[in-house]
């Protein structure tokens, strides 16, 4: 459909590969909480989109100057900036606009929920105000609590609001539910950043997809940079064990949950 360039672009850069974290964690969380897998597909699809517009934004010469993104040209090589902008807004809308659209079964009250848990986790005080922080600090030293801040708001703060959907799409989530989820997500939306950012350290552009050491290239504040190798895969460990730790209340009831936190902190790439 027309524009078919901007079409083109959005279709490049949510369809072309991606582990697909965020959506597997909807589907996850919400199959804990006994969600309907249909209510589900919506919500996962909007925090891939929000997720997709994020990469490309980040990638810009105005951000962090990337040229290689999932094994392939980064958006605005393959197409041009102003495509990759106007991709990233695009993209972005187009998550709210899936989420209205979510399941007949999901009651307005809680899509409106949905809408706004997406939005705070993507806003000022999310994601984008993460990557804020993130350009702010360029060859600026943080200190540990101002590097983990950062690290919650940039690449958590999505991670959280996928679980948090995924509950949403239940009717029989409740309260206690819905906070050792929470727990789960906020220590795995962190253990995230860092295996990223000790990926881009120890793994190789091939297995990434994307530029081994462009962290140190762009004197990035990292855990690695931080805390050295061996103590940040110790952190992102102990994440790991603590986010497990926090879904004891539903038995065994989420393994899919279980599996990927291993994941996302043994992952390669
Ligand atoms: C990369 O995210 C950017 C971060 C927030 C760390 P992913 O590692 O989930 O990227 P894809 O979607 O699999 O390409
Ligand atoms: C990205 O962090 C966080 C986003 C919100 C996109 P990075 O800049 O470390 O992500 P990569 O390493 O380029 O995927
Ligand atoms: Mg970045
Ligand atoms: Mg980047
Ligand atoms: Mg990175």
């Amino acid at each position: 459909a027309a524009p078919q360039r901007l079409h083109e672009a959005m279709r490049y850069a949510c369809l072309g590969g991606g582990k697909r974290v965020r959506a597997l964690l909807v589907y996850a969380a919400g199959q804990a909480v006994g969600a309907a897998t249909l209510a589900l597909d919506a919500p996962a699809c909007a925090v891939e989109l929000v997720h997709a517009y994020s990469l490309v934004h980040d990638d810009m010469p105005a951000m962090d100057d990337d040229d290689l993104r999932r094994g392939k040209p980064t958006c605005h090589r393959a197409f041009d900036e102003a495509t990759a902008l106007l991709t990233g807004d695009a993209l972005q809308t187009l998550a709210f606009q899936v989420l209205c659209d979510t399941g007949a079964d999901t009651s307005p009250a809680r899509r409106l929920e949905m809408v706004h848990t997406l939005a705070m986790a993507s806003g000022s005080s999310g994601m984008a105000g993460g990557q804020a922080i993130d350009l702010a600090a360029v060859g600026n030293a943080l200190d540990l609590e101002q590097l983990e801040h950062m690290h919650r708001l940039k690449t958590g703060a999505l991670i959280r609001a996928g679980v948090r959907l995924g509950a949403l799409a239940s009717p029989w989530a409740d309260e206690s539910h819905m906070a050792a989820l929470d727990v789960y997500a906020s220590r795995m939306g962190l253990a995230f950043q860092i295996q990223d950012d000790i990926l881009d350290v120890e793994s190789t552009t091939e297995v990434l997809g994307k530029q081994q050491g462009a962290d140190a290239a762009m004197d990035k504040p990292t855990y690695p940079s931080l805390l050295g190798l061996d103590e940040s895969r110790d952190r992102a460990r102990r994440l790991l064990a603590g986010a497990v730790s926090a879904l004891d209340v539903f038995d065994d009831g989420a393994p899919r949950l279980r599996e990927l936190a291993e994941f996302i902190v043994v992952r390669n790439n």
